[in-house]
């Protein structure tokens, strides 16, 4: 058993700290709306009235929100995580650049491992995460069995190598979305009928991806589980990792503009495939 400070139960974290939760570990939860915590608090976890708060006692801390500007919130200043946090699991998407900045708020001596996650609502119900872990091997080590209950842990190289890892992956989700929704847009521009437009499909590299998203698109609903303005964030985190890098990414920054389009036009809380409706919409 782990003592364990959550600090972001949102749709995955709520998910994921109730993993640990039924796996018998002792839980204190914090989150920005109090109500999402509730559910935890019914099934036994600890609730807090600041992230410095569930740290206290704490073992080992995971974070799990929105983005970097999140990430800030809940860690630096009096009522945030880093003045207290001995072993720190980072498992929101933030990016690189953000995972340095919270190790420096850190206490020299506290461990930090940037662990954040590939799969969605369903991997993180059922404990089969992708975790890809940047780090000290010795900590993740340490931390292993509780990862563990979360996913598969796969150690990619020191600390920021998982926040690294994690937009290469999302790159190819964002991508694979934009070209399949342009597929499908020009598809429809040229005249093919819609079921000689999947047979062609089938047979391409996108062929998976547009057998799952078929019956989406031809329905218009698109349930949520990944918000698409999370999902512009990841874009925007690609575009800028790569800028820092000096590595050209024109194709993520016109997948990231898409992304951005469907967001202004009020499209950020619906599920991020719906991009694919609006790029079809958008002539
Ligand atoms: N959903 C997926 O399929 C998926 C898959 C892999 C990775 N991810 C990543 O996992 C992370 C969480 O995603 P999610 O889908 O669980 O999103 P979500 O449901 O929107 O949850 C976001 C969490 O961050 C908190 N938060 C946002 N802004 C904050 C602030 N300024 N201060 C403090 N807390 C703040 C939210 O608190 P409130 O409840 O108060 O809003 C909530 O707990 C994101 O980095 C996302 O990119 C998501």
């Amino acid at each position: 058993m782990t003592r364990v400070a959550f600090i972001g139960v949102g749709a995955m974290g709520g998910l994921m700290a109730r993993r640990l939760l039924d796996a018998g570990h002792e839980l204190s939860v914090w989150n920005r709306t109090p109500a999402k915590a509730e559910p935890l608090v019914e099934a036994g976890a600890t609730p807090a009235a600041t992230p410095a708060e569930a740290v206290g006692g704490a073992e080992v801390v995971i974070t799990m929100v929105a983005d970097s500007a999140a990430l800030q919130a809940v860690s630096e200043g009096p009522e945030g995580i880093a003045a207290g946090a001995t072993t720190m699991l980072e498992m929101s998407t933030v990016g690189p650049a953000a995972v340095a900045r919270l190790q420096a708020a850190l206490a020299p001596d506290a461990g930090l491992l940037d662990a954040p996650v590939l799969g969605s609502l369903s991997e993180a119900e059922a404990g089969t995460l992708q975790i890809f872990v940047g780090g000290s091997e010795p900590l993740l080590e340490r931390v292993r069995p509780l990862l563990a209950e979360l996913g598969s842990p796969i150690h990619v190289g020191p600390l920021g190598a998982g926040a690294a890892a994690k937009l290469v992956a999302n790159l190819t989700l964002l991508g694979t979305l934009g070209v399949l929704g342009e597929a499908l847009a020009l598809a429809d521009g040229l005249g093919l009928a819609h079921e000689q437009m999947w047979e062609v499909l089938e047979g391409t590299p996108l062929g998976a991806q547009a057998e799952r998203r078929r019956g989406a698109v031809e329905s218009g609903e698109y349930p949520l589980r990944f918000a698409l303005a999370l999902a512009r964030k990841d874009a925007d985190l690609v575009a800028d990792a790569a800028a820092a890098a000096g590595v050209e990414v024109p194709l993520a920054r016109a997948v990231r503009d898409w992304f951005a389009e469907a967001e202004a036009a009020g499209w950020g809380e619906l599920d991020y495939s719906s991009v694919l409706g609006r790029i079809m919409g958008a002539r």
